[in-house]
């Protein structure tokens, strides 16, 4: 019987850490759902103390994903971060205190570089700061993990001396961070056994792998964690996270169950939901996903030369190590048309795992109606994308309210944009632009009156043919001034925004909305906009 693997996900924690992909709280809850769909056994859910926003993400991830609402269900723990300050750890407890599995993770810096120019402090003050803080955390939750951060760099017999106090102070899990991504497979490996091998009472806790990207080398070093004894690995979707970000939970997965002989280990994780969560978290923070990306790229099971496309036809296996169905690519779809009733539609929905109110129903069947008029076939992927698009649409400040616009050979184009502005008021505005999108940004901008500019623009069609629903994808950026004590300091902010509809100028604008709208959030431009009307 092969052993299993914890599968811990970070997406939502490191994962969001990375500049320009940030999500808002209803992205954050859907992605945690789909989390749940994938199997995932530890949702790390946040960092609570960052923010008062961040808190009430983690505690409705909490309430809504970590509830088993019937019994059998599969639960997956929830999970808050923490630096050793009993204010992190009290705020991250009040984020996962409601779920059925809380965890707390705490962590402190390891290596002599950190504890010096980081913390300021002695090494003698990181092992008191340990155990107080690893005390106090488990006198409120039973599941700890400790991380001693930037471990790969630490001397080892002080880390080995750290994670004792750990244990001793009652931390279930013993994460191993290679925090700024610089230990090869070899030495990661090794740390790992070494860790085992000279740690008092580690055969009570699982140890789990924690790895950045920065060399290229995550997922490798993950698996050579796992095959030195680490039970848990720390991944995020797409391999997203902090630089160059964290070990894809895709790849580690996927490696694990292609070569399951060589490593004689499993994961519980629901292979089929990988391409559709992987697509989410792309839409929902605007990090694309590159076309050779393993596993969940365009091209991950594209056969381009004609000897390897003659190979597959006669045996799939001959160029392919896995098939496109077990992550779920290529799946047959329930297919959906204009005489699909809204019960239909509600079903299709609950089978891929949604659960929308009555009213987002309402508001989704509408739109579905609208495009089964257009378009003949409706697709899984289309419901996917009608349903981000919404969730990033959901609880904005401006929406959209109607667009005309005028382009083509003959005179110049021409945009009018009709917004519902955060004082319930409709506000129209018109401009000419060097197309129809810049038209219409022009008019958006001369209405929100947010100073930002436009960093990127893409635009995908979801399924082939002449009539698929467009998806745009927008980063906006702004400057914005911070004042940290008494300090005025100017700060970048990047975000993403998404939007998706069967008429490519609508997904723009949406896009382009979304992405204004939570660049209002992640500067607070609302309040102070309220503060001086
Ligand atoms: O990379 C890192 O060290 C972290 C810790 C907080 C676990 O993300
Ligand atoms: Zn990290």
């Amino acid at each position: 019987m092969n052993e299993k693997i914890l599968v811990f996900d970070t997406t939502l924690r490191d994962g969001e850490q990375s500049p320009g992909a940030s999500m808002t709280s209803s992205e954050k809850l859907e992605v945690a759902r789909a989390l749940r769909r994938l199997k995932v056994d530890i949702i790390e859910a946040g960092f609570p103390i960052a923010s008062p926003d961040d808190l009430a993400a983690v505690q409705t991830i909490a309430r809504e994903v970590g509830i088993a609402k019937d019994p059998g269900q599969f639960i997956p723990s929830i999970c808050g971060l923490a630096r050793c300050a009993q204010k992190d750890i009290d705020a991250a407890w009040e984020g996962v205190r409601d779920a059925d599995q809380p965890r707390i993770h705490v962590f402190l810096a390891a290596s002599p570089i950190h504890m010096k120019y980081k913390l300021r402090m002695e090494p003698e003050e990181v092992l008191r700061r340990t155990a107080e803080m690893v005390a106090y955390a488990s006198s409120k939750c039973k599941n700890i993990e400790f991380s001693p951060e930037d471990a790969s760099r630490a001397e080892p017999e002080f880390l080995y001396k750290m994670l004792d106090i750990a244990i001793q102070n009652g931390a279930t899990t013993l994460n191993i961070p290679d925090t700024v991504g610089y230990a090869t497979p070899q030495e990661y490996g090794e740390l790992i056994r070494m860790i085992r091998e000279n740690t008092p009472g580690i055969e009570k806790c699982v140890i789990s792998t924690h790895v950045h990207d920065d060399l290229g080398l995550a997922v490798a070093n993950t698996l050579a964690g796992v095959l030195n004894g680490a039970r848990q690995v720390e991944v995020t979707i797409n391999g997203i996270g902090e630089r160059a970000g964290n070990a894809a939970l895709e790849e580690v997965v996927m490696a694990l169950q292609t070569r399951q002989k060589y490593f004689n280990l499993t994961t519980g994780i629901e292979t089929t939901h990988i391409a559709r969560v992987s697509q989410m978290v792309s839409n929902f923070t605007g990090f694309k996903i590159p076309p050779n990306k393993a596993i969940v790229g365009g091209n991950a099971f594209a056969h381009e030369s004609g000897i390897h496309q003659d190979g597959v036809l006669k045996n799939a296996m001959t160029y392919e190590i896995m098939k496109p169905e077990d992550v779920g690519v290529r799946q047959s779809n329930l297919v959906l048309g204009k005489h699909s009733g809204r019960h239909a539609l509600s079903q299709r929905l609950k089978d891929m795992g949604y659960n929308l109110s009555e009213k987002d129903l309402n508001t989704l069947f509408a739109r579905f109606k609208e495009l089964a008029d257009k378009k003949k076939n409706i697709t899984d992927n289309d419901l996917d994308a009608l349903v981000s698009s919404d969730i990033s649409q959901s609880h904005a400040y401006y929406q959209l309210d109607g667009l005309q616009v005028t382009c083509g050979t003959i005179g110049m184009p021409t945009a009018s944009v009709r917004l519902v502005c955060p004082d319930g008021v409709v506000r129209t505005h018109a401009c000419i632009g060097t197309g129809p999108i810049d038209a219409s940004y022009k008019a958006i901008d001369a209405l929100v009156q947010i100073p930002s500019t436009l960093k990127e623009f893409a635009i995908h069609a979801i399924t082939e043919g002449i009539d698929a629903v467009g998806e745009v994808s927008v980063r906006v950026e702004s400057q914005v001034n911070e004042n940290d004590s008494q300090i005025e300091t100017e700060k970048t902010v990047l975000v993403s925004g998404y939007g998706a509809d069967d008429d490519i100028l609508v997904a723009s604008v949406k896009s382009y909305l979304s992405a204004l709208n939570r660049l209002m959030d992640a500067t607070h431009i609302f309040e102070k906009k309220e503060h001086h009307v």
